[in-house]
């Protein structure tokens, strides 16, 4: 096992009626500023049970941030931060805008003149504005970790950050809060938090193997609920299992002492930045074809997820892998979420691989996986097995 080091600060408020709660989590007197998305809290009942338990404190909002949270618009809740006079940000919604309210938690602190300069040149951040997050869409993890991905409309980049500031101080995870959500989400989340996991665990053996059974405990969870949850999703015992899921992915549990490859994802934002697929579909294409192109170095591990996973025996261990493959893939597909980018019907999928390498390339992301073996070439190859 390698070194490491874990702390995770979020306090995790998990169940019904669990957005009572957050007053007690919030300082007394604390001006709040309630960001959100487009809307969808107003129609399922969220926002008038946050409204309810932030009556004892001042508050305003910020609504209208986008599934993949622009810049230009966090901006301007910055601004409103910064006028107002704001000391602690509450995000309701997905990860869109639990990524966007860290993003405006840091640059309202930030003291250099341009906070993009956090995102494109990593710029320190020092500190932040504390937030907490109630979380509608079980998918990113983004609720109890640091990470945060913005895109900039003007330059059309789609980019990373994390610091330990932006950790929420609390997460609210009622399953309930989800039942609203239209299938193509709910899926989304899956494939997400399923990719997530793979990221920390499709790499190769690291003599760690509380890590490896943890990893394989959320995969076989997300393929035994997940179609439950898609096909009844107001069964509150499917989906509780598939939001605490999510955040166990990504909270960084599963990375301790392990290798990480993040490959997939690093490709999936460009394709995102680039054909505008939502981050999910975009994982579903990759992995897949990283994992054929990487197999050699993958081997072990991939034969492991193939045995404990999929239960396969049968074969060489070529054949195995390759059932494997074509088993996660099936898995993609039954959610209703495509493993090829031509099902998506984005005009000039043929260039797809020369344009998302070169944009990898002008963003310094020559060297990604577990081995930094994923070169510009080899994204070309992985992408053109993906039309
Ligand atoms: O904006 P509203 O009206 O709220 O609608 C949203 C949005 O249209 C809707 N929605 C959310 N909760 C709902 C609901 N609709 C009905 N009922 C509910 N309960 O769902 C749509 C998508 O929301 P979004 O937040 O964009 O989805 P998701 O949670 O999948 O977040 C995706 C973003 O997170 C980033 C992605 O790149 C993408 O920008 N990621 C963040 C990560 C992190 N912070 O650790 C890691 C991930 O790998 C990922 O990159
Ligand atoms: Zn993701």
């Amino acid at each position: 096992m390698q070194n490491f080091s874990y702390y995770n600060p979020t306090r995790i408020l998990f169940g019904q009626g669990q957005i009572a709660a957050i007053a007690g989590q919030i300082p007394a007197g604390a001006k709040v500023l309630v960001t959100y998305g487009g809307g969808s809290i107003k129609k399922n009942g969220v926002y008038d049970q946050v409204k309810a338990a932030l009556k004892d404190h001042p508050w305003l909002e910020f609504g209208g941030i986008e599934p993949n949270p622009r810049y230009e618009t966090l901006m301007r809740a910055v601004a409103l931060v910064k006028s107002e006079g704001v000391d602690f940000l509450l995000a309701v919604g997905g990860g869109s805008v639990a990524d966007g309210t860290k993003f405006i938690a840091a640059a309202a602190r930030f003291d250099g003149a341009e906070p993009w300069d956090i995102l494109a040149k990593h710029a320190e951040v020092k500190s932040a504005v504390p937030l907490g997050v109630v979380l509608t869409l079980p998918a990113t993890g983004s609720e109890s970790n640091t990470f945060a991905v913005i895109s900039r409309e003007s330059t059309g980049d789609k980019l990373a950050f994390g610091s330990e500031h932006c950790y929420p101080q609390f997460a609210v995870l009622d399953p309930q809060t989800t039942f609203s959500l239209p299938p193509r989400q709910v899926a989304n989340g899956i494939v997400d938090a399923f990719v997530h996991t793979m990221e920390q665990y499709m790499t190769y053996p690291a003599e760690a193997p509380l890590q490896d059974r943890l990893a394989e405990s959320i995969l076989k969870t997300l393929i035994e609920v997940g179609p439950q949850t898609l096909a009844s999703p107001q069964d509150y015992a499917a989906r509780a299992s598939q939001v605490w899921s999510a955040t166990l992915a990504l909270n960084g549990l599963i990375a301790c002492g392990v290798p990480q490859d993040w490959a997939t994802h690093m490709i999936g934002h460009e394709i995102t930045a680039e054909f505008g697929l939502d981050h999910a579909q975009t994982l579903a294409v990759v992995l897949p074809g990283l994992w054929r192109n990487r197999r050699v170095e993958k081997h072990a591990k991939l034969l492991q997820y193939a045995e404990r996973i999929w239960g396969i025996h049968d074969g060489s261990e070529e054949e195995r892998i390759e059932k494997a493959i074509v088993a996660t893939e099936a898995f993609f597909e039954s959610l209703g979420v495509h493993t090829h980018l031509g099902l998506y019907g984005v005009k000039d999928a043929a260039l797809a691989p020369q344009k998302i390498a070169a944009r990898l390339e002008a963003h310094g992301f020559t060297k990604l996986g577990e081995h930094g073996s994923v070169m510009p070439a080899v994204v070309r190859e992985i992408l053109a097995s993906r039309l």
